[in-house]
């Protein structure tokens, strides 16, 4: 009984300081000058590879950003550039990141009927959910529980990652490997007509 409590008290403790780190966005700014070459000082990407980091939620973006820095997710364009920022670091910079506002973009229009279509209802025939139950209906995602924003995101990068969760090649979604269950249920064609539609949402 006492050794049941001890334990428990010692993984509440971990689990506890593991989620104290409070990020300072005002702090993260100054953090960020090497990542603006490729996502954007504000976290808006030029570029439709590099994803939009602005508005993206704060606890899903530290997930991310330690997940690269510890090899469970390859990026190897950021290869050893997290490498020098601790904890703190990697805090303060998801809370800047955070506090920023996603630019929006536009869908192609020939795209987007079925890309709404998927979004929005899934497809009973392969088992697919709709997107909306865990990204939310705007495609804001669902902070608290570290869902990400989709809306607004570059639909090649989008693209790029759902190919990635079908093909294995990106696994860092958890145990219940919840989107590379849920692409494995998007054809190619599906891919490029979601990821299409999510770039015009807003
Ligand atoms: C040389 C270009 C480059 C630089 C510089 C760079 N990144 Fe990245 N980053 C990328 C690419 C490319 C991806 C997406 C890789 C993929 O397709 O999965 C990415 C992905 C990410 C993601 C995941 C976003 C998501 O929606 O899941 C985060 C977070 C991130 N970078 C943070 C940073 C931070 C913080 C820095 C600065 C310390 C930084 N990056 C510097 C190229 C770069
Ligand atoms: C049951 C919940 C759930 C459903 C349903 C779901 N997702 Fe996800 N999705 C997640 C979670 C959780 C993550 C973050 C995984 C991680 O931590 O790396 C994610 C990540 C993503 C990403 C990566 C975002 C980025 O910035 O890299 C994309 C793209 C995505 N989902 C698209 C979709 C699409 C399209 C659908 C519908 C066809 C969908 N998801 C359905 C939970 C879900």
């Amino acid at each position: 009984m006492n050794k049941l409590l001890v334990s428990l008290v010692l993984t509440l403790g971990v689990a506890t300081s593991a989620h104290a780190l409070e990020g300072n966005a005002e702090a993260g700014q100054g953090k960020v000058a090497v990542c603006g070459a490729c996502h954007g000082a504000d976290g808006n990407s030029p570029a439709p590879y590099f994803p939009k980091l602005a508005g993206q939620g704060e606890q899903y973006l530290l997930k991310q950003i330690t997940d690269i820095k510890e090899g469970r997710r390859t990026v190897v364009e950021m290869t050893g550039m997290l490498d020098g920022l601790n904890e703190q670091d990697l805090a303060d910079i998801a809370a800047y990141f955070a506090s920023q506002s996603m630019t929006l973009g536009a869908a192609d229009p020939a795209l987007a009927e079925r890309g709404e279509a998927i979004f929005r209802g899934g497809n009973l025939d392969t088992g697919l959910p709709s997107c909306t139950g865990c990204h939310s209906p705007t495609g804001k995602g669902n902070p608290p529980a570290s869902y990400p924003r989709l809306a607004g995101q570059h639909a090649t990068y989008t693209a790029k990652q759902l190919t990635d969760f079908r093909e294995g090649n990106r696994t860092n979604d958890g145990d219940a490997a919840i989107m590379r269950t849920v692409a494995s249920r998007l054809s190619n064609k599906d891919i490029e007509a979601v990821s299409a539609y999510i770039q015009g949402l807003r």
